[in-house]
């Protein structure tokens, strides 16, 4: 949520910045801003919209300057105006910043400030610490204090309760950025003779082959050749370099109309990715050194909790089937928001994992932090290397799906549900799962990558039946067993990128609530792929049938649904293990298709964005 970027260096900030801007703008799109440095005058131009918007206005002022930061916004405190944008300036004029977090005592440090005179243009909580690094540097350091910005800011820093990633420049000091973090990223790109500042590997645009990322508490003045990073307790830390593999970090949209028909396109690729030296054929399991954790102290646990948010959160309760199915060890999941503050008992034979795409979700960050706390093994699965999640975790599998740009999450998220897989047959194979049964995995798994092919060759199919849907305001989704999860992620899919409401539900259930919607005006997606349960969920099918709902069957079963369903997307027969990854394809093209067809923005929708770095 939000992005900020900055550069300093030998050449032209303004279009770096743009750039940077516009790869970041997935973390939220409702205004744009920069402010450049010239001849000791700050340059702010910032605009409601999107990049472009702001991109127009930049060019009809052409200012050429070597050192300036930006912002996109995705909005906390205070509306989506131009008022709010960022930069914000200090009243003082002396200082201009960029913020993405929550500063939560905003209003008792704002009452301070107004009392020491300092006014406010905006109603965010971002033009707070700027003025509070205005205040202590007039007031609280003297001109002969030792790097007066930096401490100036440190100072300021030190009162700040809430989260924040800031980029910040100083009138006085022409030729320097000084930047911190608690709870938002924050990274340093490392050029020649040039540094970038981005919320994301993504934002240096290919300009950067090394980054330092910047951990909580640290604070990092920064200038064209240099980089010097302190604690909040002023002691200088040593710098730790790493190169960016920017094969991964790759998100060009290539040919295709947007991102997220990209990614739901790339996830033959994305799985193969998951897959690849992961699996060993000889001993029919998978080999998932990452873990950091050795089989006898994996033995050890009996029981799994999982959290996350979201997509990845319905990721997990595919894998509370999976893990319970295949390894027979119990498996809890928990919204990572709801696990950092319940203080939900856990036996000491738990073992934790954290999901996160990302890598960044706060509440999923503040989820592992607190298991940590309490002394649990804490694993991460992201698709984000050199993540927060990543790097504070004890262990843990990348996804290696590639950059996921479109804030629906497609890719990931099946990459996540193989990954759960790979540690399902893991620890089965250590437990009770047969060579045989493994074998029969194993070949599930390797072959997936082709079947989800030959599924995406449904989607002239899917687009015709989505048009045919698209003017309906209210669905459910309806599934039982693995498949409930899937119907969730369907009923998601659709709310976020096309504004219908969307329910999901095991369709059992349906019959004690839900079915009350069913009328010719609420359309059911019912998933039917499991063999073991499917005559029940064909019953479920006559209950809604009977009382005139449409439904959009997506089944191996095609048959079993020919005078039930209104259409039908014929899925191939699968393995129980990989199963239900197919399943999700035709509901994300479905989704995908009618939220163009009502002309939304897909990749952008409306009050969301990518990363969710604030509570
Ligand atoms: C929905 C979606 C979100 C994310 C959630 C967690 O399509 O993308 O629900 O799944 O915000 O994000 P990560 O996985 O980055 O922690």
């Amino acid at each position: 949520m939000c992005g900020i970027t900055g550069y300093v260096g030998k050449r032209n900030a303004t279009p770096i910045l743009i750039e940077s801007l516009t790869k970041l703008e997935y973390r939220g799109y409702d205004s744009a801003g920069l402010a450049l440095l010239k001849s000791g005058n700050f340059n702010v131009i910032k605009k409601t919209g999107r990049v472009a918007s702001l991109a127009n206005e930049v060019a009809k002022k052409q200012i050429d300057a070597n050192i300036g930061i930006s912002h996109t916004r995705w909005a906390t405190h205070g509306g989506v105006n131009d008022a709010n944008a960022h930069p914000h300036i200090s009243s003082d004029g002396k200082f201009t910043l960029v913020h993405n977090g929550i500063i939560e005592n905003y209003e008792n440090i704002k009452n301070f400030l107004v009392n020491q005179g300092y006014t406010f243009a905006s109603q965010t909580d971002s033009e707070v610490l700027v003025n509070l690094i205005a205040y202590h540097y007039e007031h609280r350091t003297s001109p002969d204090t030792k790097n007066r910005f930096t401490e100036s800011v440190r100072k300021a820093l030190i009162h700040i309760e809430g989260t924040y990633g800031i980029a910040v420049l100083g009138k006085d000091f022409p030729e320097e950025i000084v930047v911190a973090r608690k709870g938002s990223p924050l990274l340093i790109g490392v050029g020649k003779n040039e540094y970038l500042v981005s919320s994301d590997v993504l934002g240096f645009a290919g300009r950067a082959t090394n980054v330092i990322y910047l951990e909580d508490g640290q604070i990092a003045s920064i200038t064209c050749d240099n980089c010097d990073v302190i604690t909040m307790t002023n002691s200088p830390v040593g710098i730790d370099i790493k190169e960016i593999d920017w094969e991964l970090e790759n998100a060009d949209l290539g040919t295709s109309k947007t991102y997220m028909q990209k990614e739901i396109f790339e996830q033959p690729k994305a799985l193969e990715n998951a897959i690849r030296g992961r699996i060993s054929d000889d001993l029919s399991t998978s080999v998932l050194n990452g873990l950091n954790i050795t089989p006898t102290e994996l033995r050890q646990f009996d029981r799994i909790l999982f959290c996350a948010c979201g997509t990845a959160w319905h990721a997990c309760l595919v894998a509370e089937y999976l893990i319970e199915k295949y390894a027979r060890i119990p498996v809890e999941v928990e919204y990572a928001s709801e696990f950092r503050y319940r203080n939900a008992p856990l036996d000491k034979s738990t073992l934790v994992f954290v999901v996160s795409q990302s890598g960044e979700t706060i509440d999923t960050l503040q989820a592992l932090r607190e298991s940590k706390r309490k002394g649990f093994k804490t694993l991460a699965i992201t698709n984000s290397v050199g993540s927060t999640i990543s790097r504070e975790s004890d262990g843990g599998l990348y996804q290696y799906a590639g950059k996921e740009v479109g804030v629906a999450s497609t890719k990931a998220f099946t990459s996540q549900i193989m990954i759960c897989l790979l540690i399902a047959l893991y620890i089965g194979r250590m437990r009770d799962l047969s060579f045989s049964e493994g074998r029969e995995i194993v070949k599930a798994i390797t072959s997936l990558p082709n079947a989800i092919r030959d599924i995406l060759k449904l989607a002239p199919q899917i687009e015709k039946i989505a048009k045919k849907y698209s003017h309906y305001n209210d669905f459910l989704f309806l599934g039982r067993l693995s498949e409930f999860p899937i119907a969730l992620e369907g009923a998601l899919k659709l709310k976020e990128i096309s504004y219908i409401h969307a329910e999901g539900y095991p369709s059992a259930e349906m019959k004690h609530g839900p079915i009350a919607l069913v009328s010719p005006e609420c359309p059911s997606v019912i998933l039917a792929n499991d063999a073991e349960i499917t005559p029940k969920v064909v019953s479920n099918a006559q209950e809604i049938k009977a009382r005139s709902g449409k439904i959009i069957a997506i089944t191996n079963t095609p048959e079993l649904f020919a005078n039930i369903a209104d259409d039908i997307i014929a899925m191939p027969n699968l393995h129980d293990s990989v199963r239900v990854i197919a399943t999700t394809i035709p509901l994300q093209i479905l989704a995908y298709y009618i939220a163009l067809e009502r002309g939304c923005d897909v990749d952008k929708p409306r009050n969301l964005a990518k990363a969710v770095t604030v509570e």
